[in-house]
């Protein structure tokens, strides 16, 4: 053979090797579970769905059950994990427990995915998906989700305050904190938006009413008409129990409610108000506010890119049998 057909042929070798290696590196994908089990994405829609009749606010549980687990150790399914004699998981952090719901309906899906495809699709992809079917349930814009994820063995209590955002964070450390993440500041009003259902409780903000500053017990930034009845919900002495919903006027319709009520100082928590704190921040704000559907899929997108953070993929990890513990 020439020293020409050589080359040739070891260049091909390298291309054929390079394609191979990126194969193996795993990339979620779109329908990954078409040819395993067909139904899949279905069944977590209707056991969502089923859910949401019963309670509108689980589809505002399950799209921050996916955010936690992603922030936590990358979409692994982690923030499922039961803590045990020996271990302190995740979800028992003051930032799940007792807020954090929706476990029993990715425990009902993936009792029936286990039933028709038994050890083949993740719970960290169970998450992602039901976290999608939310937000089309409460009328945002639907998107695909890529899959393929696996589950993670390991949850750690720890792991949680240094990954997860604290309602009295400032701007500067939510732009912080989602940057290590990979995600930009936009993105992360984009993805705040989420505060447009669902509730909160009184815990989390209750110092904006009562305890802001040694000189001024109510937080300036918050319009006094507002506090005055989110005071009567949350009367002073921290009751652990009480919530109220994050954007009272729809709480279940995933619209642009959020970002106006920023704009009239009615943002909920400390962490949703400090968006308006600086010009550009603001315009964002606005723009969000009046232009729903540009929000709905920017969105859409971000949603997309946070659920790949730090995944598991290939033959890393393991297909839970049981969401709640490690095989
Ligand atoms: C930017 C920083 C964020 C902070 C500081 C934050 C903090 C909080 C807090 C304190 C609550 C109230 C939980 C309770 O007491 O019941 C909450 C609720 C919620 N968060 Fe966030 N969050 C942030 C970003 C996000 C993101 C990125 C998502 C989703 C992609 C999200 C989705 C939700 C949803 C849907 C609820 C309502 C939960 C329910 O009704 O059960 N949040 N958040
Ligand atoms: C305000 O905060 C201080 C110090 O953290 C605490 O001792 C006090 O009980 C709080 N007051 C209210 C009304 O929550
Ligand atoms: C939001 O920010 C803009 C621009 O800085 C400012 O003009 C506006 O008054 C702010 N609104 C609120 C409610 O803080």
């Amino acid at each position: 053979m020439s020293s020409k057909g050589v080359l040739i042929m070891f260049l091909c070798f390298i291309v054929v090797v390079t394609c191979l290696s990126v194969k193996s590196e795993a990339q979620l994908q779109v329908g990954f579970y078409g040819s395993t089990c067909r139904n899949a994405e279905l069944i977590v829609y209707q056991e969502v769905r089923k859910g949401f009749l019963n309670n509108k606010g689980i589809a505002a549980g399950l799209l921050r059950l996916h955010f936690h687990d992603c922030f936590v150790r990358g979409c692994d399914g982690s923030v499922l994990i039961d803590s045990t004699s020996d271990n302190v998981a995740e979800k028992d952090s003051p930032a799940n427990n007792p807020s954090l719901r929706g476990f029993d309906i990715i425990d009902n899906a993936k009792a029936r995915l286990e039933s028709v495809c038994k050890g083949v699709v993740s719970c960290a992809d169970i998450v992602a998906f039901a976290a999608r079917d939310s937000v089309v349930l409460t009328r945002g814009i639907g998107y695909k989700v890529p899959a393929g994820r696996r589950d993670g063995r390991v949850s750690l209590v720890l792991d949680t305050p240094t990954n997860l955002p604290f309602p009295t964070s400032n701007l500067d450390a939510l732009t912080k904190l989602f940057k290590s993440k990979g995600l930009t500041q936009e993105e992360m009003i984009t993805l705040s938006g989420s505060h447009t259902i669902g509730r909160s409780h009184c815990t989390a903000f209750s110092k904006r009413l009562y305890n802001f500053s040694s000189t001024t017990p109510q937080d300036p930034s918050l319009d006094p008409a507002y506090a005055a009845i989110l005071k009567k919900q949350c009367p002073p002495g921290n009751n652990p129990d009480l919530v109220v919903q994050m954007n009272p006027s729809s709480p279940n319709t995933f619209d642009s409610g959020y970002y106006t009520d920023i704009l009239k100082s009615r943002g909920l928590l400390t962490s949703d108000q400090t968006l308006n704190s600086t010009t550009n921040t603001a315009n964002q704000v606005k723009c969000n506010a009046f232009e729903p559907y540009q929000w709905k899929k920017k969105f859409a997108a971000a949603m997309v890119k946070m659920g790949k953070l730090d995944v598991l993929t290939g033959t890393a990890g393991e297909i839970r049998l049981k969401c709640r513990v490690p095989n």
